[in-house]
């Protein structure tokens, strides 16, 4: 059978991308492979990681085009690289719709809380000012709406008392590097369905039809 081939879409440090590829590496996902890790920006130091794994790379700037041409180009590499399943790991820029649609149901996004809790930006600081006492990571498809698409999993971190900014992030990146390549072998294997908002493993969908 052919391997499902990912694209991974990354703005900086790309650990997240690297989980993946260690992951495919040790087998925890079977049946895929990154068929290409694009970058918004070239100083991305995950570029050098994926070239470590010899992952190929593309360098894709927005300048100062609209979002539109931007993905435009970026959707020609992933369709060139026959790419069916489009995994954001730290890509800083929302995507167009046009690009949305061409990829329904196939775009992955890991984020660093508890969605629907503090979508958006600098998220870790948001939930220590807010006083939340667990956060943690989300892997969602990713929709038109800004974190808000289905939740394929999550993992809760507790928040402690002397935490700042940095140790609650690094606390919850451990978390993700563990749940994000488990919920890709998971979508790989097929072993999901989509009803309305909730992503529910087959046996379990089918139970219920
Ligand atoms: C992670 O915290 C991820 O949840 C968020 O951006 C960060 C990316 O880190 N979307 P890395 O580039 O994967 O190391």
């Amino acid at each position: 059978m052919s391997k499902t081939r990912l694209g991974i879409l990354i703005s900086g440090r790309g650990s997240n991308m690297a989980a993946i590829a260690k992951a495919i590496q040790s087998g925890l996902i079977e049946g895929a492979e990154i068929a290409v890790v694009i970058s918004n920006c070239k100083n991305a130091a995950g570029l050098e990681k994926a070239a470590e794994f010899g992952i190929d790379t593309a360098v894709i700037e927005r300048q100062s085009r609209s979002r539109e041409d931007h993905d435009r180009e970026m959707l020609g590499v992933l369709n060139s690289r026959n790419v069916d399943l489009v995994c954001l790991a730290g890509y800083m820029r929302l995507l167009s719709n046009s690009f949305i649609e061409e990829y329904r149901n196939r775009i992955l996004n890991i984020h660093p809380s508890l969605l629907p809790a503090f979508p958006g930006l600098d998220v870790q600081r948001q939930a220590i000012e807010f006083g939340v006492k667990y956060s943690g990571c989300t892997v969602h498809f990713v929709d038109e709406t800004l974190d808000g698409g289905p939740i394929v999993d999550q993992r809760i971190v507790p928040v402690h008392d002397d935490d700042t900014t940095e140790t609650l992030a690094a606390r919850i990146l451990e978390q993700e590097h563990e749940l994000y390549p488990r919920s890709v072998a998971r979508i790989v294997r097929g072993d999901y369905q989509i009803v309305g908002r909730r992503v529910l493993h087959k046996s379990a969908a089918l139970r219920g039809s």
